[in-house]
C-alpha cells in the first residue's frame, strides 16, 4: 500500500470500496486490485480548455495519433452498411466492406466534398461523391469518373480513398488516423484483461442520445471521472451512493477507472437506514431492474439481495449467467476509461458508454454520446439499433424519450454544472485548477498523457 492508499484508509476506516465489496465476498483478481501511481500536485492552467491555440495542437498532436472509439460492429452488420465518425472538423466514412470494415477520410478526391454527410448511417451500394458524381467501390477504388476523358491526367490507380486505420474490440469499432504506431490492442493495454468477465459482442445499441454542450470536451468528461461533486450536485443521491470513498486506478497512459459502491451512503450522509430501507429506497430507481419488492434475509445486505436478485433476472430475461459474478459485479459502477474520451461501464444487462468529442473546430463546443448496450434477444427475434437522438443545451437529457428520467435528471445536473465551470473558467482571476489529490487523480492523469502525446514523447 503506497501513502495516498494508505490515506484514503485513514480517513474511510473500514469504508473503503475494497472495505465494502469485500464484506459480501472474494472479489475477482481485477477487482483486487489497486493502482496509484505518484502524481505532480501542480495546478493545471484554464488554457488548456480555452485557448485555441492548445485546442489545435490536441488536435494535430494527439487526436490524430489515437485509437478512439467511433461506433458498434453492429452499426454495421451488412457489407455497405457506414457510419460516418466526425471529431472537430475531421471526418470519416466507417465502411463494410467484403474484406471487413474500412475507414475512409470523408472528402472526395475531386474537389474535396463530404461523401456522405456529419452524423449520418445508413447502407449504400458504393460511395459516390454528391456535387460531380465520382463514385467508388466499398473497397475503396474509383468506380466511375462522369466525362472522364476530361481526366486524362488523372492516375487511376491512385484514386483510391485514402483510409485510416479500423479495429475492432469486444464489439467497439475504433479508427486511428495514424497509419503507424501500436495496434488497438496494444493500446488498450490492461483493458482486455479487466474485460474477461464482460464479453459485449452479442450486444446491441439499446439507447442512444447524443447531447450538443456549450464546453470543452474535457470539462465534459471531467464530470465522469470524480464523485467529489455528488453530495453536492445530486444530493439526493448521497444515501445510496458511495462517492467520496470510491476506489481510483491508473493503470497505464491510457486506462484508469474508478469503482463506485451502490446501496451504501456516501461517507457525508447522516441519514442512518436499515439495509431494509435501503434495498425499498434502491428500487425507486431501480425497479425495472431488479423486480418486486423482497425482505432483506437477516444477516445479508441490500447490496447481496440486490445481486441475487439481478442474477435471476438476467437468467430469466437473457439467458446471461452470472452466477459466479461477486457482488460488487452485479450492482456497482465500474467505469474504465480510455485515453482520450471513452468511458465504459460494464453491468449485468445493461452497459452504459460516454464519448466525449470536440464539435466542430471549437474549443468551447463538444459532442457528448450516451450509448446503452443489452444483450441480443436470445430466441433470434429482431432488434433495433438505436438511432441518435439529439438534444441541444437547455434540453433535458430524458425529453426527447431516449432515457431514463431518473438518469436524464441527474446527467442534466451534471451538464448544468458544466456551463457554470466554463463560464467560470474564462472569469478566472487564478487561471487554473487545483485537483485533489486522490479523487481527482484520474483527471490529472489524462492531462499527463496528453503531455505526452503533445510533447512528442508518445
Ligand atoms: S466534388 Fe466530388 S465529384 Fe466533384
Ligand atoms: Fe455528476
Amino acid at each position: 500500500m503506497n501513502d495516498i492508499q494508505a490515506q484514503v484508509r485513514a480517513h474511510y476506516p473500514d469504508n473503503t470500496w475494497q472495505d465494502i465489496a469485500q464484506r459480501d465476498g472474494e472479489l475477482p483478481p481485477v477487482l483486487a486490485t489497486q493502482s496509484n501511481p505518484q502524481q505532480s500536485t501542480a495546478d493545471i492552467p484554464f488554457d488548456r480548455y480555452t485557448s485555441r491555440a492548445f485546442f489545435e495542437r490536441e488536435i494535430e498532436h494527439m487526436w490524430k495519433r489515437v485509437w478512439q472509439y467511433a461506433c458498434r460492429d453492429e452499426h454495421l452488420p451488412e457489407v455497405g452498411d457506414y457510419y460516418v465518425y466526425d471529431l472537430a472538423r475531421l471526418s470519416i466514412v466507417i465502411v463494410r466492406t467484403e474484406e471487413g470494415l474500412k475507414g475512409y477520410y470523408n472528402s472526395c478526391l475531386h474537389r474535396g466534398t463530404k461523401l456522405k454527410p456529419s452524423g449520418d448511417n445508413g447502407w449504400s451500394p458504393s460511395l459516390r461523391c454528391p456535387y460531380h458524381a465520382w463514385e467508388w467501390n466499398l473497397d475503396g477504388s474509383i468506380k466511375n469518373i462522369p466525362c472522364d476523358w476530361e481526366f486524362a491526367h488523372l492516375d487511376r490507380k491512385k484514386a483510391c480513398l485514402p483510409e485510416v486505420r479500423v479495429d475492432s474490440w469486444n464489439g467497439f469499432v475504433f479508427i486511428n488516423f495514424a497509419k503507424e504506431g501500436p495496434s488497438l490492442l496494444e493500446y488498450l493495454e490492461v483493458l482486455p484483461e479487466h474485460f474477461k468477465n464482460w464479453d459485449l459482442t452479442g450486444w446491441y445499441v439499446h439507447g442512444h442520445v447524443r447531447k450538443h454542450l456549450s464546453c470543452n470536451w474535457k470539462v465534459v468528461q471531467e464530470a465522469f471521472m470524480e464523485a467529489y461533486h455528488t453530495p453536492f450536485v445530486h444530493p439526493e443521491m448521497t444515501h445510496v451512493v458511495g462517492d467520496h470513498n470510491m476506489q481510483h486506478d491508473i493503470f497505464s497512459d491510457h486506462i484508469s477507472r474508478d469503482l463506485c459502491a451502490m446501496a451504501v451512503p456516501s461517507p457525508t450522509s447522516n441519514m442512518k437506514m436499515t439495509e431494509q430501507e435501503m434495498l425499498d429506497s434502491m428500487l425507486v430507481g431501480d425497479a425495472k431492474m431488479v423486480g418486486e419488492r423482497t425482505i432483506v434475509p437477516e444477516g445479508k445486505s441490500a447490496r447481496w439481495v440486490m445481486a441475487e436478485q439481478l442474477k435471476t433476472k438476467m437468467q430469466q430475461e437473457y439467458g446471461l449467467d452470472y452466477s459466479d459474478f461477486s457482488v460488487p459485479e452485479m450492482i456497482d459502477s465500474l467505469k474504465y476509461n480510455v485515453f482520450p474520451n471513452v468511458i465504459f461501464y460494464p453491468a449485468p444487462g445493461l452497459a452504459l458508454i460516454q464519448l466525449f468529442r470536440p464539435d466542430g473546430h471549437d474549443q468551447d463546443r463538444a459532442i457528448f454520446d450516451i450509448f446503452t448496450l443489452r444483450p441480443k434477444p436470445t430466441d433470434g427475434s429482431d432488434f433495433d439499433v438505436a438511432q441518435p437522438i439529439d438534444i441541444v443545451e437547455g434540453e433535458g437529457f430524458a425529453s426527447k424519450g431516449g432515457m431514463d428520467p431518473f438518469l436524464g435528471g441527474v446527467l442534466d445536473q451534471d451538464t448544468e454544472i458544466m456551463r457554470w465551470q466554463r463560464e467560470g473558467m474564462y472569469a478566472s482571476g487564478k487561471g487554473a485548477e487545483t485537483l485533489s489529490t486522490y479523487q481527482e487523480s484520474r483527471i490529472r492523469h489524462v492531462h499527463d498523457t496528453l503531455d505526452k502525446y503533445l510533447d512528442g514523447r508518445k
